[in-house]
C-alpha cells in the first residue's frame, strides 16, 4: 500500500502523486520545480494558460508564498483548512514557478481539510500544486479508484484517502483590488460576503478564472440539464422523488444539496458507464450550494462559453 511517506518522497524527487482532499482527488507536484509542474499539465492534457492551485499546510506557510491583506487573512482564518482557494498577489516566485502560475503575478492558494493531505503537506514542507486528478475536460475524481483510472499511469504514489466528503472543487475567491467570487463551491457567496463585505460585480464569463473552459467536467454521453420529464433513452439523475421508469441514479432522495454535491461526479461516471444516448439531470435549486452544482452541470452540458 502507498503511504504518506511514499508520497512525500515522490514529491521530493519531482514525481507526481494522487493527493486526497475533502473536495476532489488532486494530481500533485512540487510547486517550485518547473519540470515537476510540467508533468501535471502533460498527464492531464491541460492547456498551459490555466494556472494551478498551490496547497500548503497552514496560513503561515501560505504567507510565505502570497501576500495576504486583512481581507484575505480574515477569509483564511474563517475557512481554512477547508474548501476555499484564495487568489492573492505572489510574494515569492521561486516557491511557485511561472508555469504553475501561468505567468500571472497572482497565485491561488488553499489549505485542504483532509488529514492525509495535511500530513503530506506538513511532511513535505513546501507548496504542492494540485489540479483535480482527471484528464482535462472530464469529471473530477471523488473516489480513489476514479483518480487511479484517470491519471494512474503518470503517478508515482497514489494515497487512498477514501471518498471525498464535499465532492466539488473548492470555491475560488480573488482578493486583489476587489474581492471577487471566481468559482462557486461549498463556501457560498453569502459566507464570503459575511466575512469580506460586498463582492465586486462578476466579470463576464470570459474574464473569470482563466481555466474555466466551456466543456468541462463532461462524461462521454451528452448531458442535458433542468429536465423534469426525461425521455426513455436516457439515464436520469434525479433530485428527490421521481416516477421515471427508466434507469435512475438519485443525487439526493431527500433533496439535500450537500449530498447532491458529494454524489454529483460519481453519478455522472456511473451514468456514463451504462453508455446511454444521453444523461438527463433534474432541476437543482440555485441557492446556496446549488450555485456550485448548477455551475458544474452547465459546464458538463457545454453551456458556458
Ligand atoms: O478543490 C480544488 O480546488 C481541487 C483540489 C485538488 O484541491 N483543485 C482544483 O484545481 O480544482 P484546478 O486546477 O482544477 O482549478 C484551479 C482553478 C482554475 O479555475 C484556475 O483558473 C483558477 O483556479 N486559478 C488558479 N490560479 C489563478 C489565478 N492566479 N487567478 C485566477 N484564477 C486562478
Ligand atoms: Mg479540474
Amino acid at each position: 500500500m502507498t503511504t504518506i511517506a511514499d508520497a512525500i518522497a515522490a514529491l521530493e524527487t519531482g514525481e507526481l502523486i494522487h493527493l486526497p482532499t475533502e473536495t476532489v482527488y488532486g494530481l500533485g507536484a512540487r510547486a517550485d520545480a518547473p519540470a515537476a509542474v510540467a508533468k501535471v499539465f502533460e498527464a492531464k492534457g491541460r492547456p498551459k494558460f490555466n494556472p494551478l492551485i498551490v496547497h500548503v499546510a497552514s496560513l503561515e506557510a501560505a504567507e510565505l508564498i502570497g501576500i495576504f491583506d486583512d481581507r484575505a487573512r480574515a477569509l483564511a482564518r474563517a475557512f481554512w483548512p477547508g474548501p476555499l482557494t484564495l487568489v492573492v498577489p505572489v510574494r515569492d516566485t521561486a516557491k511557485v514557478c511561472d508555469l504553475a502560475r501561468a505567468g500571472l503575478d497572482s497565485v491561488a492558494i488553499r489549505v485542504p481539510a483532509h488529514p492525509v493531505a495535511l500530513a503530506i503537506l506538513q511532511g513535505f514542507g513546501g507548496g504542492v500544486v494540485a489540479p483535480s486528478a482527471n484528464r482535462s475536460g472530464r469529471p473530477s475524481p471523488t473516489r480513489f479508484q476514479d483518480a487511479v483510472s484517470e491519471t494512474g499511469p503518470s503517478v508515482a504514489a497514489s494515497v487512498d484517502g477514501g471518498d471525498c466528503q464535499v465532492g466539488l472543487e473548492s470555491t475560488v475567491v480573488s482578493v486583489l483590488n476587489d474581492v471577487r467570487y471566481l468559482r462557486p463551491g461549498a463556501i457560498t457567496r453569502a459566507q464570503i460576503e459575511a466575512i469580506a463585505g460586498a463582492l465586486a460585480e462578476d466579470a463576464s464569463e470570459g474574464h473569470r478564472s482563466p481555466g474555466r473552459l466551456s466543456l468541462h467536467y463532461a462524461p462521454d454521453a451528452p448531458v442535458e440539464i433542468n429536465i423534469d420529464n426525461p425521455p426513455m433513452d436516457c439515464v436520469y439523475l434525479a433530485f428527490g422523488d421521481t416516477d421515471f421508469t427508466g434507469p435512475v441514479l438519485n443525487l439526493s432522495p431527500t433533496r439535500d444539496l450537500s449530498e447532491a454535491a458529494a454524489n454529483l461526479f460519481t453519478c455522472l461516471r456511473k451514468a456514463d458507464a451504462l453508455k446511454p444516448a444521453r444523461i438527463c439531470v433534474a432541476p437543482i435549486p440555485a441557492d446556496g450550494l446549488g450555485e456550485a452544482i448548477n455551475d458544474r452541470l452547465k459546464r458538463a452540458a457545454g453551456f458556458v462559453g
